[in-house]
């Protein structure tokens, strides 16, 4: 049973019977109100709303507190109610209640979790990287954040398609094709393929930026000179009116200007210089001056079809797929769909057809455009050259997750930066009469380095995800063999299981340390703080979960055989009552995470957890407990919370390991 959801809705009942209706309409807001409580001496659960409603109703708070209590039909959950301070409603469960209820999650294969009532269907769509291109760090948060949320949303019962939205048919592709054609090393393209096409991809790219670069020198320098002269003007205007507030701000206003001026100069040289540098570079910039507009035209061909284009484009697809398949082997990733943007490609047309026969879409300088209310931006769904976009693309995906997947709703597990995109997307296809699908972005902010700024190596590279995972592995690997070496009665893995350890700890810490932070914040990305066997770490977690399984293993003691004696739960101590409560809470923390999207609400979960069996097991003796039924009790409680941290640690994409 989810006791806060059901303390809510019997609060909701209580407060429907008191307040009238022509006061307060929907009292629904007042009844979540109630939450658990941080202090156990305020009880289990504290309800506030009597102080918002005291107002509303112009009655001392401490009164209609004691009115609702009165209403209030909990006898069979919990104490009676506690009116505290200026009118605070607390709630004590009963301990008897709790009896029974913990012991109804020992034959309990969903731990307490009831399926949900009103399944939906969800899409989320996650990860979906630019394909051909290794994957790098920027890619880690969708993939973990939306494995998450894919897992829990189909253990509460919803059904759920993962796809994986790959862009496979970006400006990349003409780059790649171009680099193709013209640079490929046969050799390495016959032994890794994509290693070889991330190389042209790379190559082409610093082509372009050379010519680029040594093209808008002149602009750029004349750009900062107009920067510097307007910041001196600045400066002036501050000097002769003091009193002016606004001359500081105009100041700090060209300083940034001309920081950027300069920025851009730096960059544009140093791309210029990596090509001036190295004799081979400087001849293939020089022989190949349109290289830019040429990759653009190859782009262009593979879209309108060209035999040979599409036939290369054919050829890389699968092995760029085949590259992120193993990669998502390793977080243990599955998709329902890989649809990516080609998929979509013959319904593009038809999208912007009916935009103009909805009258929604103009022409712009050319371009075709959808202007939403409120938005400054225009939402460009075809280029003056005729090109579709991503957002005439993502306008056809909506139309088909409605109609051939016949989704309710779609989250979109993509970086923050992409926000004005989604808010110009769902607004156009509410226009368009796709309301229906219930759309969110479930955005999220940047991985940063020591020095704050985006992770990169120390050579200023980003951070490919299969290194990271490997070091991660490594780093994992020294830990687990110095914690082995160190047990006193000596090292009890053998090499192949300290490996196997090692990957589940590594991979475990980093999708835990992303996971546990909130998603729109950034964070600073730190190895020491990942792997660390104490703290809000998936490592201490699973140090918990591997405790529990040791003591079963080292006394001969068989979980299945224990659940089946029919044995107690007996909750006679604070710290072990503490720890079924917490174990029952599981099902509150998975309905938490779905409603904003928050799987940082079940990390939580899992640490607190953790947190109450340290307690659990340090107060309460458990072999040595001579007290048989006491002592099947809190084996019982154990093997509970080994079951809630595993399970709870699956939905995050994390696994467990037996002995650590
Ligand atoms: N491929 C895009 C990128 O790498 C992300 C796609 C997200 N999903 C979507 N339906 N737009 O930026």
């Amino acid at each position: 049973m989810n006791f806060l959801s059901e303390l809510r809705g019997r609060l909701r009942n209580a407060l429907t019977d008191l307040v009238p209706a022509d006061v307060i309409a929907d009292v629904g807001p007042y009844a979540e109100m109630l939450k658990p409580t941080q202090d156990p001496k305020f009880g289990d659960f504290q309800a506030n709303c009597a102080m918002s409603l005291g107002k509303a109703l112009k009655r001392p708070p401490r009164d209609v507190a004691t009115d609702i209590a009165a209403r209030l039909k909990v006898d069979d959950l919990c104490d009676p109610p506690e009116i505290a301070g200026p009118g605070f409603i607390n709630l004590k469960l009963r301990t008897e209640r709790l009896v029974t209820e913990a012991a109804a999650l020992i034959s309990d294969d969903r731990l307490g979790v009831a399926p949900i009532a009103a399944p939906r269907t969800f899409i989320v769509d996650y990860s979906s990287p630019n394909v051909a291109k290794p994957m790098h760090v920027g890619h880690l948060r969708s993939t973990v954040i939306g494995q998450a949320l894919d897992r829990v949303l189909r253990f509460l019962g919803h059904r759920v398609f993962s796809d994986n939205h790959v862009g496979d048919w970006g400006t990349q592709f003409g780059m790649i094709i171009y680099g193709y054609k013209h640079f490929r090393d046969d050799a390495a393209y016959q032994t890794a393929p994509v290693a070889e096409l991330a190389r042209l991809y790379r190559l082409v790219n610093q082509l372009s930026d050379y010519h680029e670069a040594v093209k808008t020198a002149t602009a750029l320098d004349a750009a900062a000179r107009m920067a510097e002269a307007a910041l001196l003007e600045a400066h002036r205007q501050a000097a002769a009116n003091p009193k002016d507030k606004d001359a500081p701000k105009a100041v700090k206003k060209q300083e940034a200007a001309v920081a950027e001026a300069k920025a851009a100069i730096h960059s544009a040289k140093k791309k210029r210089e990596t090509i001036d540098s190295d004799a081979a570079l400087r001849a293939l910039a020089e022989a190949h001056p349109q290289i830019a507009e040429l990759a653009r035209q190859e782009t262009a061909k593979l879209h309108a079809g060209d035999a040979e284009n599409l036939a290369l484009w054919k050829t890389f697809i699968p092995q760029c797929l085949a590259a992120l398949e193993s990669m998502y082997d390793r977080f243990g990733v599955k998709f329902d769909l890989t649809l990516g943007e080609s998929f979509y490609n013959p319904m593009l047309a038809g999208i912007v057809a009916d935009l103009k026969a909805k009258d929604l879409a103009k022409k712009s300088d050319g371009a075709t455009c959808v202007f939403v209310e409120g938005n400054a931006a225009p939402f460009i769904v075809q280029k003056a050259d005729g090109a579709f976009t991503y957002a005439t693309t993502d306008l056809a995906t909506i139309r088909y997750r409605i109609e051939t997947l016949k989704a309710d709703a779609a989250l979109y597990v993509v970086d923050a930066r992409q926000g004005e995109h989604f808010q110009l997307l769902f607004a156009t296809a509410k226009a368009m009469g796709y309301g229906q699908l219930e759309c969110r972005h479930v955005s999220f902010g940047t991985i940063l380095g020591d020095d704050r700024r985006p992770f990169k190596t120390r050579a200023g590279d980003t951070v490919g995800l299969e290194s990271l995972l490997d070091e991660a592995i490594a780093r994992a690997r020294a830990i687990v063999d110095e914690n082995d070496d160190g047990k006193k009665d000596g090292p009890e893995l053998d090499a192949a299981t300290r490996a196997d350890v090692a990957e589940i700890v590594g991979i475990g810490g980093v999708i835990y340390a992303d996971l546990h932070h909130n998603r729109d914040s950034d964070y600073i990305f730190s190895w020491d703080k990942m792997l660390a066997k104490t703290g809000d770490t998936a490592t201490y977690i699973q140090y918990a979960y591997a405790r529990v399984r040791g003591i079963f293993a080292r006394n001969g003691i068989d979980a299945d055989a224990l659940r089946n004696t029919g044995g107690a739960i007996l909750l006679n101590t604070s710290a072990e009552r503490q720890m079924a409560l917490q174990l029952l809470r599981f099902s509150e923390a998975l309905n938490d995470v779905v409603v904003d999207y928050r799987p940082n609400l079940l990390t939580q979960y899992l640490y607190d957890t953790a947190n109450s069996f340290a307690t659990f097991y340090e107060q309460c003796p458990i072999l040595k407990e001579p007290d048989p039924a006491v002592r099947t009790s809190r084996l019982l409680l154990c093997d509970l919370t080994a079951r809630v941290l595993k399970t709870g640690l699956n939905l995050l994409g994390i696994r467990v390991a037996e002995k650590m």
